[in-house]
């Protein structure tokens, strides 16, 4: 044995815990509900250039996890909701439903699969308990499903919550306990998991905390240390994140669950979409995220760090806006990989972009310099092509709001554009709008050009993808085909 290999067997053996030199790793979010997604093998590669040993997925996307297949990623595979009332209802379904979407990858494709995401979310307030019933039933099968396939000890099931799950009744976080609405159910729910192995997992949000309230001091949102301190107890908060965190962690110690593994299964900032998400503030929230994890910081009750999952990795330009214009703009990169804003990792190094992008032309379209902007027509083709198009960032208070009312127009037209893939009928609007290759980007607002899915499809060359490939392809013909018959009619429009 080397001096070396003797020290870090010393290390190891100093340690209460072998986890503890684990604890605290750092993971991504990959959601992909995107027009154009970044193909699988490029993804898989920005996460590794970027150091995130652990990706969390939405859903057993086929692609996604064959692309992490002997990548040494390891993967959270989530479940959505609306698949929980089958699973709760028929151990047989959670048996197949693991088989196809765990057991197959783990042995076909090699992916690393270390848990199953029961839900997403399932008990947020806005869903009114409408999957009150079905989660716990769900995470039971998916657990009895787990064991029966031989993966118990490797794959743990989880439930990833907002973190509205718990409160606190004095405005500190010693004031924690679960929601009195959930509050059997949870503790239901965490005593199955801790005899199972399992973890918790909670998502928090400082950026919903500041959009929720508009008194909400600023500075409190990020890490800097700069906010008027929260004073519980012997204990002094600076940052909510700390403090929300230990609001759970106080919620647990309570119903005896004091040493309860938690993972922060989602958290970050967006870019756009609203005044407070900015590149500025997404730097600096998340750059301050960053620097705990690389100093293993926990947080006063808790010194141990949880493993954190950012969101997200990339922006998804087709996630519904229910809860806000800023839902588009999680990603750390642009939809297609690009850097927003520069971030010192964990391993000391900046942000790599993606690699080996193949884009659409630089082409772009725009309202014709021969229309007028009182044209009649225009509100309802710009009204049509934000319906199929992302134009969140005209939004008040977005990167794209201080355009003039020309170049306003335009950005929509072209996002339609871009969506469709350039196709040719895609920029025509009545004879509104024109091409041009000259970029009509200004200061912060950028004109975008679409990935060329088609050419990135064919250099996989795979049956399936082919026919996710066909797929879209029917939606941006019935998207064109629409448009022109609406502008065969210009009464229409
Ligand atoms: C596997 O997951 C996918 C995506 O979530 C889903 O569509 C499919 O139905 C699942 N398979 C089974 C057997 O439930
Ligand atoms: C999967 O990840 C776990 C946890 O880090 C690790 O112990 C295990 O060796 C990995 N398995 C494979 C096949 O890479
Ligand atoms: C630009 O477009 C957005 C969304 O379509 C709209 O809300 C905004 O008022 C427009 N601004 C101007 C200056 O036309
Ligand atoms: C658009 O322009 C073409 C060529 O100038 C013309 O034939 C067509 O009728 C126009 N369509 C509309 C809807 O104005």
């Amino acid at each position: 044995m080397g001096i070396h290999a003797a020290i870090f067997w010393l290390l190891l053996l100093l340690y209460p815990f072998h986890e503890a030199l684990l604890a605290g790793a750092l993971g991504c979010n990959w959601g992909t509900r995107s027009s154009h997604p970044l193909p699988g093998d490029i993804v898989v590669r920005l996460l590794k250039d970027n150091g995130f040993d652990k990706v969390k997925l939405f859903e057993a996307d086929p692609k996604a996890l064959r692309a992490l297949g002997r990548s040494g990623i390891e993967v959270m595979v989530g479940i959505p909701n609306e698949f929980l009332a089958p699973l709760a209802g028929s151990v047989a379904v959670a048996e197949q439903w693991v088989t196809q979407n765990v057991s197959a990858y783990i042995s076909r494709y090699g992916v690393n699969i270390t848990h199953v995401a029961v839900g997403n979310e399932p008990f947020l307030k806005t869903y009114k308990g409408m999957f009150q019933r079905t989660t716990f039933p769900a995470l039971q099968n998916i657990q009895a499903a787990l064991i029966k396939a031989g993966l118990g000890r490797q794959v743990k099931a989880t439930v990833p919550l907002n973190a509205d799950v718990y409160q606190t009744n004095n405005q500190l976080p010693s004031g924690g306990d679960f929601r009195p609405d959930i509050r059997d159910l949870m503790i239901a729910i965490i005593k199955f998991l801790q005899d199972n192995g399992g973890t918790l997992t909670i998502n928090i949000y400082p950026f919903l905390s500041l959009y929720a309230d508009p008194n909400f001091p600023i500075d409190y949102a990020f890490f800097s240390g700069s906010a008027a301190p929260v004073v519980d107890g012997s204990i002094t908060y600076s940052n909510v994140f700390e403090a929300n965190y230990d609001t759970l962690i106080w919620a647990l110690e309570k119903n005896g669950f004091e040493s309860m593994p938690v993972i922060v299964g989602e958290i970050g900032w967006p870019t756009d979409g609203n005044p407070n998400a900015n590149l500025d503030y997404a730097h600096k929230f998340n750059q301050g995220l960053l620097d705990r994890i690389t100093k293993r910081q926990g947080t006063p009750k808790r010194p141990t760090p949880p493993d954190i999952y950012l969101f997200g990795l990339v922006d998804e330009d087709t996630k519904s806006i229910q809860p806000g214009n800023f839902e588009r703009h999680w990603g750390i990169f642009y939809y297609d990989g690009t850097v927003k804003y520069p971030l010192v990792l964990e391993n000391g190094q900046d942000l790599v972009p993606a690699k080996g992008i193949k884009y659409l032309s630089k082409q772009w379209c725009v309202l014709s310099p021969e229309r007028s902007i009182t044209d009649p027509a225009i509100a309802d083709s710009v009204n049509y092509a934000c319906q199929y198009a992302d134009c969140t960032s005209l939004g008040y208070g977005s990167s794209c709001n201080e355009l003039d009312a020309r170049s306003n127009i335009s950005y929509a037209l072209n996002q339609f554009y871009q969506v469709a893939d350039q196709q040719k009928g895609a920029c025509s609007f009545s004879n509104l709008s024109v091409i041009t290759n000259i970029d009509p980007s200004q200061g912060r607002c950028k004109f975008e050009i679409m990935i060329d899915v088609g050419k990135h499809e064919k250099s996989v060359n795979s049956g399936e993808e082919g026919s996710a490939r066909i797929r879209w392809n029917a939606v941006v013909a019935m998207v064109v085909s629409a448009v022109l018959l609406s502008s065969a009619s210009s009464a229409l429009l």
